[in-house]
Formats: structure tokens, C-alpha cells, sequence
């Protein structure tokens, strides 16, 4: 059993992802928190707490953290994720029945973190680093108790908000840059492993088969996000990137790594944000990072199929 926090910024595919989380048994979801990232802060948060109200999950705590990266001015994915954030089609989305803490989602973690005993709390960040690397910094005995990171982000030979840089390490490469740079380990599930995630018409297929409400918001969150990748990035069909981390979780025989160094570029005129991972063997004994390079997609998919029925 992982317990996890989940630090999203809802998203098509962070919704997807705190569904696969909550609907697995071998994870225990303790709590979202939210950062702002694909849209603003009060936007990602409302769409958190949508999705938590379709899929039922009313007793997972919600938290909201920060709203601006901690240097560099808000930047959004907008021609990704729409105006709302989460912009689908032809699916009406509910009003929430979830509230949102008082508490902010940089204390839940770090509190969280250490009540829990120490090596068992694993923190998910799928949004940009911002809230994890305040955590860090605000409470430093986090990062030997934290069990590891596993994080969607980066890449080692694309990027998507650059040439080489990734939107979520792009917008808050000074987070990302201490995240990093934390003796915990991470993984780096990267643009290299998610756009192995796919989601074509035949997985589509899958969910309209189950026939439930929740499924059908799937299959729009799929559909809206399709058409936004096919216009901004020349994609025929969807990259999910963040549930990848959590299958991960799962079963890590689903998504291959491979332990490298990696740092994050700060200063580049060109490649600020990048995720510079060095593949010169061997890996020196101390590395604590490791990137992830292929995924098993059938399975993975299998994986989040499954958790949607479960979440009936
Ligand atoms: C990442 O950026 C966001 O748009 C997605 O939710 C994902 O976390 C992909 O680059
Ligand atoms: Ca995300």
C-alpha cells in the first residue's frame, strides 16, 4: 500500500490521475493539494473539487496552495486546458460537494509527512514544483522522512513548453530546481514516458463500454483534450502524462527507469527549465534521481480502466 499526496493543478490528465489514485487499492490517497499551473490557483481548485464530487471521493481531503511560481511571473496552459482548466464538451459538470481546507496545501503536506512515519509518505506532484519546494524549505526534516518523489515533469530529449523545457518544470524552474536537488529520491516520469500514454479511440472505446456516468466524464475529458492537443501540438491523439505517475506506483513493471543524474537549467537563453539528465555510465553511487523511459501502455490503460469501474 503507497500512501500518497497527490499536488496536481487539474487538468484533463490530472483529473485522470486522482481518479486512478483513488480508485486502485494499493494506493491510499491522504490528501490533494492543488498549485496553480495549467490555469490559476481558484481555477485548478474548483476543478479539484469537481472531479472529487463526480467520482464521490467526498472524505479526501482538499487543499489548496500556492497561487505564482516563486520567481517568475503566472503563466498558464491555456491552449491545453482551455479557459476553465479543465474545458470539456457536452458533459454537464456538477456543483461541487467538496470544500476546500482552511489549511494551506504546503502545511497539510508537511504536517502529513510528519505525522506519518517516517519513510512512508510518498508525495505525487503533477503540477508545476512550487508547493513541494516551499515544503522543503519551510521544513527541512520532510525531505529524509518523505519515502520518495514521483513526479510528472521534464524530459530528456523533448520538451513541449520549449524546444527542450516541460510546462511543469518550465513555469517554476526554481522549484523544480530544488525539488531536484533534495537528497530524496526521485523519479522523473518525463514527456519521453507520456507520450507513450495515448489516449487513442480504442481506449476511449474501453471507457464508453463501462457505461457509467463517470466514465462518460472520461471520455469528454479525452475528446476536448484531443482536439486541444491536435490544434497546439500537432498530436493525433492525447498524451495522459499525469496518471503515468501513479501506475508507476502501482506497478512499477509498467513503467520502465533508468538511474541518471538530472538537474534542472536555470539561466539558458534557450533551454531554461530544461531537465538535463546525464546518461554517461555508470551512474556515480549517490544518484538519487532516475527517469523514466518506457511504458507498458496496454497495461497502463488496463490500470485506469479498472479504477474508474471501481469508482462505479
Ligand atoms: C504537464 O503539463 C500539464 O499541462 C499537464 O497537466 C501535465 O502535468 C505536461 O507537460
Ligand atoms: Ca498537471
Amino acid at each position: 500500500m503507497h500512501k500518497i499526496i497527490l499536488d496536481c493543478d487539474p487538468g484533463h490528465d490530472d483529473a485522470v490521475a486522482i481518479l486512478l489514485a483513488a480508485g486502485n487499492p494499493d494506493i491510499e490517497l491522504l490528501g490533494v493539494t492543488t498549485v496553480g499551473g495549467n490555469q490559476t490557483l481558484d481555477k485548478v481548485t474548483l476543478n479539484a473539487r469537481q472531479v472529487l464530487t463526480i467520482s464521490k471521493l467526498l472524505d479526501v481531503p482538499l487543499y489548496a496552495g500556492a497561487t505564482r511560481p516563486l520567481v517568475r511571473p503566472v503563466e498558464v496552459a491555456e491552449d491545453i486546458h482551455g479557459d476553465t482548466g479543465m474545458e470539456i464538451h457536452g458533459y454537464e459538470l456538477p456543483e461541487p460537494r467538496v470544500d476546500v481546507q482552511p489549511d494551506h496545501a504546503v502545511q497539510f503536506i508537511i504536517d502529513t509527512v510528519m505525522c506519518e512515519e517516517p519513510g512512508t509518505v510518498t508525495l505525487v506532484p503533477t503540477g508545476p514544483l512550487t508547493n513541494i519546494a516551499l515544503a522543503a524549505r519551510l521544513e527541512p526534516r520532510i525531505v529524509e522522512r518523505v519515502k520518495e518523489v514521483v513526479l510528472m515533469g521534464g524530459g530528456y530529449h523533448v520538451g513541449n513548453w520549449s524546444a527542450v523545457a516541460e510546462f511543469n518544470i518550465k513555469i517554476d524552474p526554481e522549484a523544480a530546481h530544488i525539488v531536484f536537488n533534495e537528497a530524496w529520491p526521485v523519479t522523473m516520469v518525463g514527456l519521453d514516458l507520456t507520450h507513450q500514454a495515448l489516449a487513442t479511440p480504442e481506449v476511449e472505446e474501453k471507457f464508453t463500454a463501462l457505461g457509467t456516468d463517470l466514465a462518460d466524464f472520461v471520455v469528454a475529458l479525452f475528446a476536448a483534450f484531443r482536439k486541444n492537443y491536435q490544434d497546439a501540438q500537432g498530436f493525433d491523439d492525447p498524451p495522459v502524462h499525469d496518471p503515468c505517475t501513479i501506475a508507476y506506483l502501482i506497478d512499477p513493471s509498467i513503467v520502465q527507469t533508468q538511474k541518471v543524474p538530472v538537474d534542472v537549467e536555470l539561466t539558458g537563453a534557450l533551454t531554461t527549465g530544461m531537465t538535463v539528465a546525464d546518461f554517461r555510465a555508470p551512474a556515480p553511487a549517490d544518484c538519487h534521481t532516475q527517469v523514466a523511459t518506457k511504458l507498458d501502455a496496454p497495461r497502463f490503460w488496463d490500470l485506469v480502466v479498472d479504477a474508474v469501474k471501481r469508482l462505479g
